[in-house]
C-alpha cells in the first residue's frame, strides 16, 4: 500500500516535510503546496518552497495552480530547470477567488482549456505529469466529461478528493464519483479525503477494495502517526512520546531558521498546534494554552504542560 502526504498550503511546507520525514518514515511521496504565477513571475516564497535544497524527501512531487496553457509551460519550465522530472496539477481548489479565475476546480466544467493545456504540456515538455481534481466545480456529473479526457494522456497518476468545490472540506464525501473513476480511468485513481483515523481506512477500503494508493492531509496533520498506524506499524509509548517530541523539536527550530522574529515563528507554530494537539488527550485544552501564548517562555511552558498530559495515557 502506498500513502502520499496531499499538499496543504500554509501546513505541509517544507519545514514540515523535513522534520516529518526526519522522524517519520511512512509516507511514500510528498507533495509541494500549489505555486502560482503573479504578474509573469514567482514569488521568492514559491522558489524557496520548491528549490531542491528544502526538498531532499525520496519522492517530492511540486504541484502547480495555473488558469491557462501560458502559465502551465511556464512554472513547468522552471520546475524542470529547479530540477524536478514530474509535476501535478491542481484541478481541484475550491476556494471562489481561485475558481472565478479559472484556476484550480474553476477548470473542471471548461474540457477545452483542460484539454489545451494536457495537449501543450505533453508536445513541448519531458516532464511527467499527474493531476489532483475534485469530482467537479458546480456538480458532480462533471467529472463524466473530464475522466475521458484525462484517459487521452499518459498521466502518471490521477487523484481524486470526491467533493464538488461548493463543499470545501466538509460534508458527505461523493461515493460514486470515486467509484466511476475506478471504474472508467485507465489507471487506478489515488483516494483523498476524509481519513483521520484507521478505522475510516478502513471503511474506505471496504468501499474501494481495488484502491492502492491513498494521499492523506489532515487526518497526518492530526495524528502523523497515522501512516504507519494503517501499514500495521506500531510504537510503545515511550516511542511515540520521543517521537512527538523530536518533530516538535525540528519544527520549532526549522521555522527559526526561516523567519526572522520569534513573534512569527510562535504564530506559525500555532498554526502547526492547530491539528498537532488532536494527538494530545486534552485537544482543546492544549490547544488553548498554546494559542494563548504571546511570548517564548509562556509557548515554552504550554508545550511542556503538553507533553506532561501525555504521561497521563
Ligand atoms: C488549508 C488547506 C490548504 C490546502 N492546500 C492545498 C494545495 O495547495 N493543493 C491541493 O491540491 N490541495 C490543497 N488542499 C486540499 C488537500 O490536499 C486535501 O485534498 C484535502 O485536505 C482533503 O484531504 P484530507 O481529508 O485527507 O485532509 C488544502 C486543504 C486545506 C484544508
Amino acid at each position: 500500500m502506498i500513502i502520499y502526504l496531499a499538499p496543504i498550503q500554509g501546513f505541509t511546507d517544507f519545514v514540515y516535510r523535513k522534520a516529518y520525514a526526519a522522524v517519520f518514515s511512512h509516507i511514500d511521496a510528498f507533495f509541494i503546496p500549489y505555486i502560482s504565477v503573479k504578474n509573469n513571475t514567482i514569488l521568492p516564497k514559491h522558489k524557496r518552497e520548491t528549490v531542491l535544497y528544502n526538498n531532499a524527501q525520496k519522492r517530492v512531487i511540486p504541484q502547480v495552480l495555473v488558469k491557462n496553457t501560458d502559465e502551465f509551460l511556464f512554472l513547468s519550465a522552471f520546475l524542470k530547470t529547479a530540477g524536478y522530472n514530474e509535476v501535478n496539477l491542481n484541478l481541484g481548489c475550491p476556494y471562489p477567488m481561485v475558481t472565478k479565475r479559472g484556476k484550480g476546480a474553476g477548470l473542471l466544467n471548461n474540457i477545452y482549456e483542460i484539454e489545451k493545456m494536457l495537449d501543450s504540456f505533453f508536445t513541448q515538455t519531458s516532464l511527467k505529469l499527474s493531476v489532483k481534481l475534485r469530482a467537479g466545480l458546480t456538480s458532480s456529473n462533471e467529472i463524466k466529461a473530464v475522466v475521458p479526457l484525462l484517459n487521452r494522456y499518459p498521466l502518471t497518476e490521477v487523484i481524486l478528493h470526491p467533493r464538488i468545490a461548493g463543499q470545501l472540506y466538509k460534508g458527505a464525501i461523493n461515493e460514486w464519483t470515486f467509484r466511476f473513476a475506478v471504474e472508467n480511468l485507465k489507471k487506478k485513481p489515488v483516494y483523498n479525503g476524509d481519513i483521520f483515523s484507521v478505522e475510516t481506512f478502513k471503511k474506505r477500503k471496504l468501499l474501494f477494495p481495488e484502491t492502492e494508493k491513498w494521499m492523506l492531509g489532515r487526518g497526518v496533520l492530526m495524528n502523523p502517526f497515522l501512516p504507519a498506524e494503517i501499514k500495521n506499524c506500531s510504537f510503545t509509548h515511550e516511542e511515540r512520546t520521543t517521537k512527538l517530541k523530536e518533530f516538535h523539536r525540528l519544527m520549532y527550530e526549522g521555522y527559526g531558521e526561516t523567519m526572522d522574529n520569534l513573534g512569527n515563528v510562535i504564530n506559525k507554530m500555532t498554526q502547526f498546534w492547530s491539528y498537532f494537539s488532536y494527538s494530545f488527550p486534552n485537544q482543546k485544552k492544549v490547544f488553548k494554552a498554546v494559542k494563548k501564548a504571546k511570548g517564548e517562555e509562556s509557548y515554552n511552558e504550554a508545550v511542556r504542560k503538553a507533553f506532561y498530559s501525555l504521561n497521563s495515557i
